[in-house]
């Protein structure tokens, strides 16, 4: 089935209707889904942030994420107190943030572009909540953070808005304190169907013509990714996305 939708996706981006057919598609996945379940944001704020409305996995994901960050953070020497903060970079309707919060003495901050996303978090998680921009600057102070987390947001964005949003989280991460970044990677059906291009340059991108849109996917190897977050950035470790848990691949990630 996502097989098929792939296909027609691509069929639709390559006539310029992608983006339009895309808003249309999640619509009818959120009308298909529309009671609602106590505690989690509507079907639509699901299907926006999540790719599909259904509230086992959008729970299931999150907590997985979560308890994975925690791990990774203790693992990499991030003890994590009241007095740090941490940030989740394209946070959408709180997927990993609602989760994160009771596991960490940590205050927790969201940034999206998506004003009914951020409201969302707002008014029913604990945590400091903004709409951002679509370019750099964050609206933070640099150094401010120990970790930075960010789940399916380099997923789908081109090479330089890539590259000058790494940048970006190097600045407001403080020395030594961590990036947690998941990837799509070659492992994925669409990923090993770019290869050998993917392995030869480390990054390559499907549905080019769908930028801003969550129809645009960016596929990283690790090296590539790594490659591309240097100087700012060390590689500590990767997790290929089939050995994850939560279906994409996590760098993890030194501030120089
Ligand atoms: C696929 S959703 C993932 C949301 C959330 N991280 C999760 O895993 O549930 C991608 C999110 O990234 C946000 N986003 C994309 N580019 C962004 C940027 N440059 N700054 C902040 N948020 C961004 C989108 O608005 C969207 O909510």
């Amino acid at each position: 089935m996502k097989i098929v939708l792939g296909r027609a996706a691509d069929a639709l981006n390559r006539l310029g209707l992608g983006d339009a057919a895309f808003r249309g598609f999640q619509r009818l996945q959120a009308w298909g889904a529309s009671s609602r379940v106590t505690g989690l944001p509507p079907a639509y704020l699901r299907v926006l942030t999540a790719g599909s409305p259904d509230p086992g996995a959008f729970v299931h994901v999150g907590q997985v994420a979560a308890r994975t960050f925690m791990a990774l953070a203790e693992t990499h020497g991030v003890r994590l107190s009241a007095e740090d903060e941490i940030l989740d970079f394209g946070c959408g309707c709180g997927r990993v943030a609602g989760p994160l919060a009771g596991m960490t003495p940590a205050a927790l901050h969201g940034c999206d572009l998506h004003q009914r996303l951020i409201g969302w978090c707002r008014a029913n998680l604990a945590g400091d909540f903004v709409v951002s921009r679509p370019t750099p600057p964050l609206p933070y102070a640099p150094g401010r953070f120990a970790l930075v987390y960010s789940v399916s947001v380099f997923t789908h964005m081109h090479e330089p808005q890539a590259a000058g949003w790494l940048a970006e989280l190097a600045r407001v991460t403080r020395p030594g304190g961590l990036a947690l970044l998941t990837f799509l990677d070659e492992r994925l059906p669409g990923g090993a169907a770019l290869e050998p291009r993917l392995s030869a340059e480390g990054f390559v991108v499907r549905r080019e013509g769908a930028e801003g849109s969550n129809l645009l996917c960016g596929y990283f190897t690790a090296d590539g990714l790594a490659r591309r977050a240097a100087p700012h950035w060390t590689l500590l470790e990767h997790r290929p996305s089939d050995l994850s848990g939560i279906g994409q691949a996590i760098a993890v990630l030194r501030r120089s």
